[in-house]
């Protein structure tokens, strides 16, 4: 077992910020009441869920020091943009959209532009901002979001722009406020950073190090959201399996998700990411004997061929991964399994990417999300020389998509004649005539009903079914 190490951010430390935002907050009051309106600001978030968690809390920052949170840039006073470094596209997403700010700025020089998050923890963006982004007040990354209080105070008083160097260590804040999204789903990080330095991903060197909450700060939280009616609570990790060991607690993923299944109350657990290296039997049993823990198990495999797995430095064969899934299957008939598949990493030959075709026939996935490998500057892949071309990448990635549609829809097809608890998610936004929602393992539902509230569960008989979607009918 690991040593015991303390990750915890020291509680002065965010004392000192809850200052900042009450300092904050007595200006923008003092505004709100000469102006008859609040200072807004708006959060834009490119990326995964451990983003959209982030941002949870910038806007729950924002919101104490008094800012009204907006989904409108242009009445903002306060930008904050929290981007992404995963691939190259996600990137050049967010350095456009920071450029469109700026006639937001020449318009009102008053407005604060702040760009946070894994792209500007990388030392070349940060200095592409300082460079070419001039209007752009301050940068801050994946291990200051708490300080966003300080940098806002500080930029305000002293008025030059902030380049926030990232702290030597990465720590867990806890106590920073959130504002959920909505009522129903909320996340919760259990585990921040990674330790696995697979060969093609930017993410250990942008989010540091495993830190792990304690089960206690998790316990609370989740049992908070329970007693406030939150109906669909999703774990956070980039690998949860490891959650624990880096601070030597006695108790690992499993037990905690254990512990929280006790909690009373109508709600479902989700988690993710799971690393197929540390998925446990013990974990898998866990689940089936779960109250409220979904049967759904999302494991990236990300490759079908033991070369390019060994290359991507992810520490298991197919073999081992496929056993997993047999086990899971086992336990739980039921279950949905979702995975992450890449094509294209350097190297990858036609053959090894036809082991990745043949081992989705294996594995039988509900639904993947697929990605083209996308070189990240600093990671051992970008430096390989047997880059494949882009024409192969994409033309294997059409081939990945139709393998696996079909296989999705022969997973679907099914549950066509079967009732299952959904989750309503309320009016379709596509089509207001229908309502949408969620099953235990997040297949998208589409059905009729009326005097449906989003958030509740709802037995929906499955009329039909396709590659993406299932469609029916609610029984009462
Ligand atoms: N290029 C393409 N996809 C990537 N992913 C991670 N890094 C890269 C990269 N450099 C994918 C992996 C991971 C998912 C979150 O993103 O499949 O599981
Ligand atoms: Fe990236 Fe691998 Fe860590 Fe996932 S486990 S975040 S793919 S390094």
């Amino acid at each position: 077992m690991a040593e015991k190490k303390n990750n915890i951010l020291p509680p002065d430390e965010m004392r000192r910020q809850y200052e900042y935002i009450e300092k904050i907050k007595k200006e923008n009051d003092k505004y709100a009441e000469s102006h008859g309106a609040r200072k807004r600001a708006f959060v834009m978030t490119f990326g995964c869920q451990q983003n959209e968690a982030d941002s949870e809390k910038i806007a729950g920052m924002a919101e104490a020091m008094g800012y009204e949170v907006t989904s409108a840039p242009a009445e903002a006073s306060l930008i904050v943009v929290n981007t992404c470094a995963i691939r190259e596209h996600a990137e050049q997403k967010a350095l456009s959209v920071i450029g469109q700010y700026k006639h937001l700025k020449n318009k009102n020089p008053e407005l604060i532009i702040a760009v946070c998050g894994c792209m500007v923890t990388q030392e070349h963006r940060v200095n592409e901002i300082k460079h070419s982004y001039p209007y752009v007040d301050f940068v801050f990354g994946t291990s200051s979001i708490h300080r966003l209080p300080q940098l806002i105070a500080e930029r305000i008083e002293r008025g030059r722009r902030i380049y926030c160097p990232e702290e030597s260590e990465y720590l867990v804040a806890e106590g920073v406020p959130i504002k959920r999204g909505d009522g129903v789903r909320a996340w919760v990080s259990v585990m921040y950073g990674c330790n696995n330095f697979c060969s093609y991903c930017i993410v250990p060197y942008v989010r540091g190090r495993e830190r792990s909450r304690t089960r206690e700060a998790v316990y609370a939280e989740v049992a908070e959201l329970v007693a406030n009616g939150y109906k669909d609570i999703t774990l956070l990790g980039q690998n949860v399996n490891s959650y624990g060991k880096d601070s030597g607690y006695d108790y690992d993923f499993a037990d905690l998700l254990e512990q929280l299944d006790t909690i009373e109350g109508d709600y479902m657990l989700h988690f993710m990411t799971s690393h197929p290296k540390d998925a446990t039997h013990k974990l898998i049993d866990v689940m089936s004997r779960g109250k409220h823990i979904a049967r759904h198990f999302h494991l990236p495999m990300q490759a079908g061929s033991d070369k390019v797995l060994r290359e991507m430095n992810r520490r298991y064969t197919f073999e081992k991964y496929i056993s997993t899934v047999g086990y899971i299957r086992e336990k739980m008939p039921d279950a949905v399994i979702t995975s992450d598949i890449m094509v294209g990493f350097p190297g990858e030959s036609e053959s090894d990417f036809e082991d990745t075709l043949s081992a989705l026939e294996r594995a039988k996935f509900d639904m993947i999300y697929s990605f083209i490998y996308s070189p990240r500057k600093g990671t051992p892949a970008a430096e390989c020389e047997e880059q494949i071309p882009d024409a192969v990448k994409s033309a294997r990635f059409e081939r990945l998509l139709a393998t696996q549609n079909a296989i999705s829809l022969e997973k679907n097809k099914p549950l066509e004649g079967r009732t299952l608890r959904v989750l309503c998610d309320g009016r379709s936004k596509n089509n207001s005539e229908v309502f949408s929602g969620r099953t235990e393992g997040n297949k998208i539902v589409f059905f009729d009903g009326e005097d449906t509230d989003s958030g509740e569960f709802l037995n929906v008989y499955i009329e039909r079914a396709d590659t993406f979607a299932l469609y029916g009918k609610i029984i009462r």
